[in-house]
């Protein structure tokens, strides 16, 4: 018989007989009758199996322990127990992978912490099974919402020479010495000519964007990204994936725009598509949070500029740890506060100074800022940055030299500038950032499904 998933049978419309296979994330044994709860990923519920002693094996089955994996066939029968509309009459079960006492994941609750220590198992929790099934289903949204639109998916390289950023958290790539292979001690040759040139881990994919949104006019691109950030915070993963459209004859306007219509897109359709996970969140992670989604999907997004937001700093009657003048980065500090305390929701800032940006930002007029655009969200900060691009090719080339970006390196970057260039701008969407905003989730190590952090990267 073939396997019904237990969100089918959860679901199901009438009685039937069906197999259903799973993990059991309880079990429950009485003289009587035995009930087991079994879980196979595809919703948050588990179906309830109800074992009767006249079941072949009933005292195996019985005895299963939690996290056991079973093969089940039985009747789906409406259940007396209140919160579910059915159960399964089990006719035949047959255990798959027997799991005993020492299973980490018994039936209590655990601390965050504690299951990132068993990232392998953790998937089989309420928890990380609600942020994995929602990731997936928001993976699937951004490529909807730029298919829907007619922009073209791009796959930039993970591998490349150049530092988008230019902030110097590139892992190097390198191979193993073929000619010295390692030695009996473990010790390893690495060798980094196999390009030619010295190469690393992709920091942004936009650069090489940026040359398609000069042919295809709209593009995205979606994938891996890779930073040697040092940072131990909750917010920044050295692996982490980003969203990164580039639209031709477009302003910062245009951009502000791209990015508020986008960001409304992703938690609409996780209110409309996820609202089982969600409950859950909202029960138990962050009280609030489906009046908070709501309340953004219909909110209007606020624009400020920099020299605005420090002027709102400067005034703030909270003293911060980090001291704001003009010029200054702005701490996560200051966006909780513009965006906790003073908009109470999502804000743009506009026309960043230049010498705290990346050289491919557009110099606005006083020569002193650059048309650049983050979107600060309440309790995750900074989750879009991006810009309207250089595409003057003079002033490109100044800046770079301000910035001590080698031009020979970026020819064929500034080769779009020669021929045919035109106004364009992009950004980047932080997907992990996303998916802590819309679970609350207060880690960045929980929403990834096998984090990288300083010190991580054992599973
Ligand atoms: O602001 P960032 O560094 O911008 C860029 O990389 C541009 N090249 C993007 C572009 O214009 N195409 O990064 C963009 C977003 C941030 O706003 C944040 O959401 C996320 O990427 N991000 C991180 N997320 C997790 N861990 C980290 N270490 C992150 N660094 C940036
Ligand atoms: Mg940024």
């Amino acid at each position: 018989m073939t396997r019904t998933r237990i969100m089918q049978a959860i679901n199901a419309e009438q009685e039937r007989t069906i197999c259903v296979k799973g993990w059991v994330r309880s079990a429950r044994r009485g003289k009587e009758v035995s009930f087991i709860a079994l879980n196979d990923g595809s919703c948050f519920d588990s179906l309830q199996l109800v074992l009767s002693p006249e079941l072949e094996n009933y005292n195996e089955i019985s005895k299963v322990g939690t996290g056991a994996c079973l093969s089940v066939v039985g009747k789906l029968i409406e259940s007396p127990a209140a919160g579910q509309k059915w159960e399964l009459q089990v006719e035949e079960a047959k255990i798959l992978g027997d799991a005993d006492d020492s299973y980490p994941l018994q039936k209590k609750r655990h601390s965050f912490e504690f299951l990132r220590s068993i990232a392998h198992l953790r998937p089989r929790s309420n928890s990380f099974g609600a942020v994995f099934r929602m990731r997936s289903q928001l993976s699937y949204a951004v490529h909807k919402f730029y298919q829907e639109r007619g922009f073209m998916y791009v796959q930039t390289p993970i591998i490349t020479a150049n530092d988008c950023e230019g902030a110097g958290e590139m892992f190097r790539v390198s191979t193993l010495d073929a000619d010295n292979p390692p030695k009996q001690n473990g010790a390893v040759d690495w060798n980094e000519d196999f390009f030619g040139e010295r190469t690393g881990l992709t920091v942004s994919g936009q650069l090489q964007a940026e040359l398609f949104a000069t042919a295809f006019s709209d593009v995205y691109t979606f994938g891996p990204t890779f930073r040697a950030e040092n940072s131990n915070t909750s917010r920044h993963a050295a692996e982490f994936w980003m969203i990164e459209p580039e639209i031709a004859f477009a302003d910062l306007a245009d951009n502000c725009q791209l990015g508020e219509d986008f960001l409304r897109y992703m938690v609409t359709y996780a209110l409309d598509n996820c609202q089982e996970d969600l409950n859950f969140f909202n029960q138990r992670i962050e009280k609030g949070l489906i009046d908070k989604l709501e309340a953004l999907a219909k909110a209007e997004f606020k624009t400020i500029t920099y020299s605005e937001a420090v002027e709102l700093l400067l005034k703030a009657k909270q003293t911060f740890e980090f001291a704001v003048e003009w010029g200054c980065d702005l701490q996560s500090e200051h966006e909780r506060y513009l965006t906790e305390q003073v908009f109470n929701g999502p804000v743009f800032v506009t026309d960043y100074p230049k010498n705290i940006k990346a050289f491919y930002m557009r110099l606005n007029d006083d020569n002193k800022t650059v048309a650049a655009m983050d979107l600060l969200v309440p309790r995750v900060g900074e989750i879009i940055g991006g810009s309207q691009r250089e595409e003057r090719l003079d002033v490109l080339q100044a800046r770079m030299d301000e910035c001590g970006v080698p031009q020979e390196h970026l020819q064929w970057y500034l080769d779009i500038r020669r021929w045919g260039s035109c106004p364009h701008a992009g950004f980047g969407l932080g997907f992990e950032r996303l998916l802590m905003y819309v679970t609350g989730m207060e880690n960045i190590r929980d929403v990834i499904p096998f984090p990288r952090t300083p010190g991580h990267a054992k599973f």
